[in-house]
């Protein structure tokens, strides 16, 4: 069934200087047909004169409730819209999003159109120190939980003059985000997996057996690709930095809660990248309780633990999917990698080495060599990690691209 297109948009712009940007889109969503209405907060219209808005939009903005005498006001909107997007999103008003406050008219519609279920994109714009701390983090998690689709941030300048996380994406990003949207699934962002951190494997109640991944790596994946507009969902086990921010998280503790959630979320997506550290050897029991001290040693039975992409090499196997994988190594890397990438049958490996300082768990750069399956071979120096997410995603974009969806 083809479902008609999704025209009639209700804008919310808060009160941040990336309300600037909000003309350009009017523009850009005018000119492709869309019906539009505009609620500002009061902080909103002090950055920007309403009019400007209702000269571009040929209609009134609406930013007072009772200004109409209209209490209902916030109803008529949100019954009339079709898709709504916070734009941009203020960590103040994604923080009453996230707690359901409904203090004034943007607010207030804001929390019907969650109610309903509409279609619904944040366009988080603040600076960095904002977006790192901690209410932020949890407010853009119960969002993304509440079905909020993200649209950025990225990293670039900010109002501050620094060049950092925290900036609002461009007009024409968010237009596109709202067009995928708008046309339903057929258009879709890509959906790309990402695992991170290091598994742990119970010995009993208190014990585990893990390793010493920080998680930095498939942190920094995360977020390079919510950056790039992709729908990013993180499996992640132990971390020892902070979760990435504004994607779908999925904690899996263990070996096989990792493969389970690696089936069922690559069973739609277009690409998966297995950064975890995951365990290769697992106890074959959990004792019940605590194992008590004895005097003696004891002896622990490992098996072998699922292989995560060998155990989904059926579900990866359709065209168009895009797996890469990573390789640890201590030494003759990129032969160990040559081996893993076939043995795997991955599209691409990516191989660092473990026992180098500035390389491998832990560390805050990275150096790799980085295969795929068509023979292609590049040495990458050592870099911040972030930067490295960076090389990764673009190849995984420009091979998806290639294969088409
Ligand atoms: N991997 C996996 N399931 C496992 C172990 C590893 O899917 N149980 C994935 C890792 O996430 C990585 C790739 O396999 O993307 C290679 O991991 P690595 O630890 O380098 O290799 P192993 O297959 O574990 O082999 P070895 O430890 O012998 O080098």
């Amino acid at each position: 069934m083809v479902l008609a297109p999704l025209k009639r948009i209700l804008l919310v712009g808060s009160g941040g200087i990336a309300l600037v940007k909000l003309p350009a889109l009017i523009r850009m969503l005018r000119r492709q047909g869309y019906e539009l209405r505009l609620v500002l907060t009061e902080n909103a219209a002090r950055f920007i004169t309403p009019l400007t808005f209702e000269t571009l939009l040929d209609h009134p903005v609406y930013i007072d409730p009772f200004a109409r005498r209209d209490n209902l006001l916030h109803i008529g909107l949100r019954k009339w819209a079709e898709m709504a997007v916070l734009v941009p999103g203020t960590a103040n008003m994604i923080a009453k999003l996230a707690h359901g406050i409904a203090d004034d008219l943007a607010s207030a519609v804001l929390l019907g159109a969650g109610g309903t279920a509409i279609p619904r994109i944040v366009c988080p714009a603040m600076n960095d120190a904002m977006w790192e701390a901690p209410a932020t983090r949890r407010n853009i998690e119960q969002l993304i939980r509440d079905g909020w689709r993200m649209a950025g941030p990225v990293t670039g300048e900010l109002a501050c003059g620094d060049d950092a996380p925290g900036r609002m994406a461009e007009p024409e990003e968010i237009f596109r985000v709202i067009e995928s949207l708008s046309a339903g699934d057929k258009r879709a962002p890509y959906k790309i997996v990402i695992t991170a951190g290091a598994t742990e494997e119970d010995i009993d109640a208190v014990r585990c057996i893990t390793n010493h991944s920080s998680g930095r790596m498939g942190a920094a994946l995360a977020e390079a690709a919510r950056e790039r507009f992709m729908d990013v969902v993180c499996i992640h086990g132990a971390l020892r930095v902070p979760p990435p921010q504004g994607v779908r998280l999925i904690e899996a503790r263990s070996a096989r809660a990792m493969l389970q959630a690696v089936q069922s979320e690559i069973a739609d997506a277009n690409a998966l990248v297995m950064a975890a550290a995951v365990a290769d050897f697992v106890p074959d029991v959990k004792a019940a309780g605590k194992i008590k001290k004895s005097g003696s040693g004891m002896d622990l039975h490992l098996v072998p633990a699922p292989d995560i992409l060998l155990e989904t090499r059926a579900l990866r196997a359709r065209a168009g999917f895009h797996t890469t994988g990573f390789a640890l190594e201590s030494d003759a890397l990129a032969e160990y990698a040559q081996e893993k990438l076939a043995a795997k049958y991955l599209d691409a490996i990516v191989a660092n080495p473990c026992s180098e300082p500035g390389a491998g768990f832990g560390s805050e750069t990275n150096r790799a060599v980085y295969l795929t399956k068509d023979g292609a071979r590049e040495d990458w120096p050592t870099m911040p990690k972030r930067e490295m997410a960076d090389r990764i995603l673009d190849r995984v974009l420009l091979a998806l691209s290639e294969t088409k969806k």
